[in-house]
């Protein structure tokens, strides 16, 4: 079980000091949510803010790219330093291709799915898939209540990774904190990530400390 913290929360006007006390605190990857104010309203970042981002810290890089034609944007995330590059099931006609393509640059392929996209869905793309997101927020913000429904959906794309793709990553995204990480994980979630509840605390460290002792 992995912890990524999510930097949506973070301070950016101290983001040096952010990161290093997540990792302090044993986070595992960071969870970098790109949005472009056309797939979700609200606008965040592209690459060049997270490759100056890849200077501060050696841990993996978790793109998260809430934007119409992810297909557009995808090298220049992975050129950047992502090591996982995920995309929206929603974003794009051509999911398949994209996570071949996303393979092909050496990266991890992810796919997400809204909360109203069935898991289902993703049937025919697991097998081309490194991470499969279950979201369990609407995205677009930080700070949202988690949907409990995605606890349902998380054991079953559990059973469709489990029957189809086992090395396959099953990240769970919104909501999450210290009340809720354990039945994530209870129901196959293998990334967990986290952002308010790290961020917006008075101590990231101490935070992502506090989900581990949950998890272990
Ligand atoms: C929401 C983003 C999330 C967000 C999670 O669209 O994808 O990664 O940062 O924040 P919390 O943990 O506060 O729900
Ligand atoms: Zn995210």
């Amino acid at each position: 079980m992995r912890i990524a913290p999510s930097i949506l929360s973070a301070d950016f006007a101290k983001i040096g000091e952010q990161l290093a006390a997540a990792e302090a605190g044993g986070a595992d990857l960071f969870h970098l949510d790109t949005m472009d104010g056309r797939f979700v309203p609200n606008i965040t970042w592209g690459p060049k803010i997270v490759a100056d981002l890849r200077k501060l810290t050696r841990l993996p890089f978790d793109a998260h790219l809430m934007i119409v034609e992810p297909e557009r944007y995808v090298d220049r995330f992975v050129e950047a330093g992502c090591q996982y590059v995920t995309f929206h099931y929603e974003s794009t006609p051509n999911a398949h291709r994209l996570l071949q393509h996303l393979r092909s640059l050496g990266a991890k392929a992810g796919i997400a799915i809204n909360p109203q996209t069935p898991v289902s869905m993703l049937q025919d793309l697991v097998e081309d898939a490194d991470l499969i997101l279950v979201m369990s927020v609407n995205p677009g913000f930080g700070g949202q209540a988690f949907i409990e429904r995605a606890l349902v959906k998380l054991a079953e794309a559990r059973a469709l990774i489990d029957e189809r793709n086992p090395a396959c990553e099953l990240e769970v995204d919104g909501g999450i904190g210290a009340g809720n990480i354990e039945r994530a994980c209870e129901v196959g979630a293998t990334i967990l990530v986290a952002g308010s509840f790290v961020f917006e605390s008075n101590d990231p460290a101490g935070a992502v400390r506090s989900l581990r002792e949950r998890i272990r």
